[in-house]
Order: structure tokens, then sequence, then C-alpha cells
């Protein structure tokens, strides 16, 4: 049983979305996490993971590591026995082979794909297919057990694979593109994960409550905007917005001179405007670009430092 799931940006909303204000996010089908579940002549459930080094016995593994941690819970939801109870000796196991093309703690959420992908091949393959509703549940306490107070829309866009109007805690919204639009992702190649900015947000707002509740409003009205304008078909007017929505992820300490730097050398190649993507302190950044002026853009953030790029059509 094989599955994929994509990677995914934030175009607007990260940080504050947290906080009950919208987001928008659309997924990356350029990378992407894959499962493949097969049937094993040797008992037990051997996980390969060769992106990070890991052959393992699911046995061997503390029941919070990340990926034991996802087969747990898909056997724990539909209330079959822990498959850790089983021994050699026990009639023939399951080998699950894991790869991911989506670059670890980089903002594409390459997490929450690892969830995903792993949730559907598991439990189609013992004959519980689960639904979206239910993939994107479990998704999102795996998510909750290893990136603190997540608000759940990596795990929702990744789900769906659509592009996502995100509110937490409230049933997901799609929205409809008006006219595409081509957006260049620059990865920094700093690995920054985003429980610590997520963390560091929390103390600074619980510091100084009132400024920070101020930018998260500035942000919401920047993702409502920025539905309006790609629902109408004027994707061109985002390029302002992100350049808005940056500088408030710089005053919530959230960006990094790395992504600056790339930012502005986006903008200098002739991007409508940049920002940081997901998480930030290191991650990935976002341009918007018309796509004549995509190779030259991407190009200049190979320049500037960028590790590598991704030119991405949203549609
Ligand atoms: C991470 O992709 C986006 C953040 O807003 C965190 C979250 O929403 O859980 C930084």
């Amino acid at each position: 049983m094989k599955s994929s799931a994509p990677g995914k940006i934030i175009l607007f909303g990260e940080h504050a979305v947290v906080y009950n204000r919208p987001a928008l996010a659309v997924p990356v089908t350029q990378v992407h996490a894959d499962v493949e579940v097969l049937d094993s002549p040797r008992a037990g459930i051997f996980i390969h993971a060769p992106g990070i080094d890991l052959h393992a016995e699911l046995n061997s593994l503390p029941p919070d590591h990340p990926i034991a941690s996802v087969i747990l819970k898909v056997f724990s939801t539909l209330r079959l026995p822990s498959p850790t109870g089983r021994r050699a000796g026990d009639e023939g196991g399951v080998e699950i082979s894991i790869t991911s093309s989506i670059p670890v703690a980089s903002g594409l959420g390459s997490g929450a794909a690892v969830s995903v992908a792993l949730i559907r091949a598991l439990s189609s393959f013992i004959s519980h297919p689960l639904l979206d509703e239910e993939v994107n549940t479990l998704a999102f306490e795996i998510e909750k057990l290893h990136h603190g107070t997540p608000s759940g829309i990596d795990n929702t866009v990744i789900t769906y694979n659509k592009p996502v109007y995100f509110i937490k805690g409230q049933p997901m919204e799609t929205f409809k593109v008006g006219k595409p639009f081509t957006i260049v992702v620059g990865d920094t190649g700093i690995s920054a994960p985003t429980k610590e900015s997520v963390g560091d947000v929390r103390l600074l707002w619980l510091r100084d409550t009132s400024n920070f509740e101020n930018y998260f409003n500035e942000i919401a009205q920047i993702a409502l905007i920025a539905r309006r304008s790609i629902e109408h078909g004027r994707p061109e007017l985002l390029g302002e917005l992100m350049d808005h929505n940056h500088s408030i992820l710089q005053s919530l300490t959230v960006s990094s001179p790395e992504l600056d730097k790339l930012v502005g050398a986006a903008r200098n190649a002739g991007a409508l405007g940049a920002k940081l993507s997901g998480g930030g302190r290191g991650g990935n950044m976002i341009a918007l670009v018309d796509q004549a002026g995509a190779e030259s853009v991407a190009q200049a953030l190979i320049s500037a430092g960028a590790k590598r790029t991704i030119i991405t059509e949203v549609r």
C-alpha cells in the first residue's frame, strides 16, 4: 500500500494563526513524503527511513518517537491491539518504507506530510482506510505531540492537498484561485524548529500582549485582503501584502538576517513582494513573481545564499 503527501507553504498569516487569526496556505507538490507498507515474512513492524538513517523494529523505538508515535496512534484510533505486543514467532509482519524530498525543519511541513502519508498507507494496509477528516484529526494530534501549540494549518493543507483559508478550530475552508500566480520558494538551508519560534512568540505575547495582539490583528487584515485578491483574480496585489506581512513578522522577532537577505534579493531581482514563510528564524521564504521573471529571481536567491529554490504555480 502506497501513499504520498505534498509539502506546503504559508502565503499569509503564520504565527498569528496560532492566536485564532486566519491564514492562507497552499500545497507544494514538487516536494513530497512517500510511504509504502508491505507484508513481511518476518514477524514485527520494521521501519526504514533512509533519509534520517532509521532502520528499526517498532519495539526498539520509544513510544514518543515521531514515526513510532504515528504508528501507535493509528492502531489505538482503530481500537486494534498495540502492535508492540507482537514478538518473533507471531506470524508475518510489516515493512514500512518512508522517503521524503521535503527538507526537514524548513517550514515546508515535512513532519505533517510524513504523518499524513503514513496514516493513510498504514490504515489502508490494515483494511481500515480513514476519511480525510479522520486523517487530519490524527495528524493534528501527532503535531501537538511534537510541536507544542500548533494551529493545525500544516496538517490541514497537507491532508486536503488544496489551498486552505484556515482558522484554528474551525472546519476546513478552501478558496478559489481566480487567476494562477507564481511563487518562488527560497531555502536558507538553516533548520529552525517551528516549536522554538512559536514558543518564543508566546513568551513575548505574554509580556507585551497588547502590542502583539495588534500585530496579529494587522496580519489578520492582510490575510483577509489577500484571500479576496486571490479569489478576484488580482494576485498582483499580493506583493505589497507580502512585504507588509514580512515587516510584521520581523516585529514578532521571527525573521533572521539570512531570511531578510533573501527577501531583499528577491525584491531587487524584480519580485513583486516577498516574505518569510512558516515558523521563521531559518527555513524558507517566498516571493511573488510574474512567470517570466521566476528564473531570474530564483538565480538571485541562489547568489544571495539560498541552498535551493522551488518555482511553484498556485492554481
Ligand atoms: C508553521 O508552518 C506555521 C506557524 O504558524 C505555526 C502553526 O501554525 O502551528 C508558525
